[in-house]
């Protein structure tokens, strides 16, 4: 018998799928049976940069606001309640550090110390908490984090009314959003690259407890398991974003981009176009991706970084199954301009061709054919 007596019961729990497609059977199930924790949420990310006063530059025109600043350290904070979002340190050469993760409780620490065979430590940082260190199996830098100090909430930018079929809220009134940093209200998601997605899926799910919204897979491909995966936290009935990790097969590992939430679409265009004239790049935007339905603007930070504000996500509790759907560079987007070359990284350079020719080397998951799979789905 069914019995419906919370909101998220309704649903069915573990039956529904929310894409055209589910899982065959026998395939990966999106989820650890037995995970060690259920992480909360990404609580920051963390930079390295030559430039701290260019970085501070672009975060403020990006709409983060500075926690603190010192010669050396440069804590960024969004408008929501919550720790400074990304810390960037300064040092000879730009790179992506690693990225930290929230525990719901301060056992949860002891409790993966204990599993992965690591210790909880004070940190000592702005802030404070206690921390794991951590490395995924991509060679990634993952600290789980929690009693860490969080900054107040500062003033939300107020989302535009607008008259919409059946509802015409606006009277003798017009719509003049101001041209102004779209203010960001928080962290949303990281993507990462590796070389050995498979097994770097199954240690977050494994470890962190996070489970599988969509899995994307190269088209003729599917027998060999998913090639992309758009990850959440397991937070039971209660909803939450539709990815806080995304990760996918790739032969240059590491940094994709960071996501940040901003009002609304106004907010973002508006703020868009203050990006424009302030000189930064555009990598791709406006439009509307289809796993997680966000509406999308992407943009390059000084150092080559690629950062997206976002708004309208979907935010799905933990009953619903992963959806499956085959990887192309035009499914990324329901509407939009088609995803450039600097977005999809296709662009040829010697990097690329480098680190196509290293993995094909290595012992990891990319071969031949899986390689090629890749790049003809960018171009599809
Ligand atoms: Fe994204």
């Amino acid at each position: 018998m069914t019995q419906v007596s919370a909101a998220a019961e309704v649903v069915t729990a573990h039956t529904d799928v929310h894409s055209e497609q589910g899982a065959h059977r026998g395939e990966h199930p999106g989820r650890a049976a037995n995970p060690v924790i259920k992480a909360h949420g990404l609580a920051w990310l963390e930079f390295e940069k030559t430039d701290l006063d260019r970085t501070e530059l672009f975060a403020r025109d990006f709409g983060l606001a500075v926690h603190s600043r010192t010669a050396d350290e440069l804590w960024l904070r969004a408008a929501r309640e919550g720790a400074p979002c990304v810390v960037v340190r300064r040092a000879p050469q730009s790179r992506f550090v690693g990225v930290a993760f929230e525990a719901a409780a301060r056992d949860d620490l002891d409790r993966l110390a204990r599993a992965t065979g690591g210790s909880v430590e004070a940190l000592a940082q702005e802030g404070g908490g206690h921390g794991v260190r951590l490395t995924d199996p991509t060679g990634i830098a993952v600290t789980v984090v929690h009693g860490a100090e969080t900054a107040s909430a500062t003033p939300l930018q107020q989302p535009l009314t607008w008259n919409v079929a059946g509802a015409r809220p606006r009277t003798n009134a017009t719509q003049r959003p101001a041209r102004e940093p779209a203010r960001v209200e928080r962290l949303g998601h990281v993507v990462l690259a590796s070389r050995v997605f498979g097994r770097a899926l199954d240690w977050y799910l494994e470890n962190l407890g996070l489970i599988v919204s969509d899995f994307l897979f190269v088209d003729g491909q599917r027998d060999r398991g998913p090639t992309m995966a758009f990850i959440r936290c397991d937070r039971g009935s209660e909803p939450t974003d539709h990815h806080t990790l995304a990760m996918l097969l790739a032969p240059e590992a590491g940094y994709v981009h960071s996501a940040y939430e901003v009002a609304d679409l106004d907010a973002m265009a508006a703020g868009g176009e203050y990006l424009r004239e302030r000189g930064w790049q555009r990598s791709w935007g406006i439009g509307r991706h289809i796993q997680g339905s966000q509406v999308f603007d992407y943009w390059r930070d000084p150092d080559r970084f690629m950062v997206e504000h976002y708004a309208d996500g979907d935010l799905f509790d933990s009953s619903l199954e992963p959806g499956w759907a085959p990887m192309s560079a035009s499914g990324l987007a329901q509407w939009g301009p088609p995803a450039t070359a600097d977005f999809l990284g296709t662009r040829p350079s010697p990097s690329l061709v480098k680190a196509a020719v290293e993995a094909l080397r290595e012992d990891n998951e990319i071969d031949r054919a899986r390689l090629m799979g890749l790049m003809k789905a960018m171009k599809s």
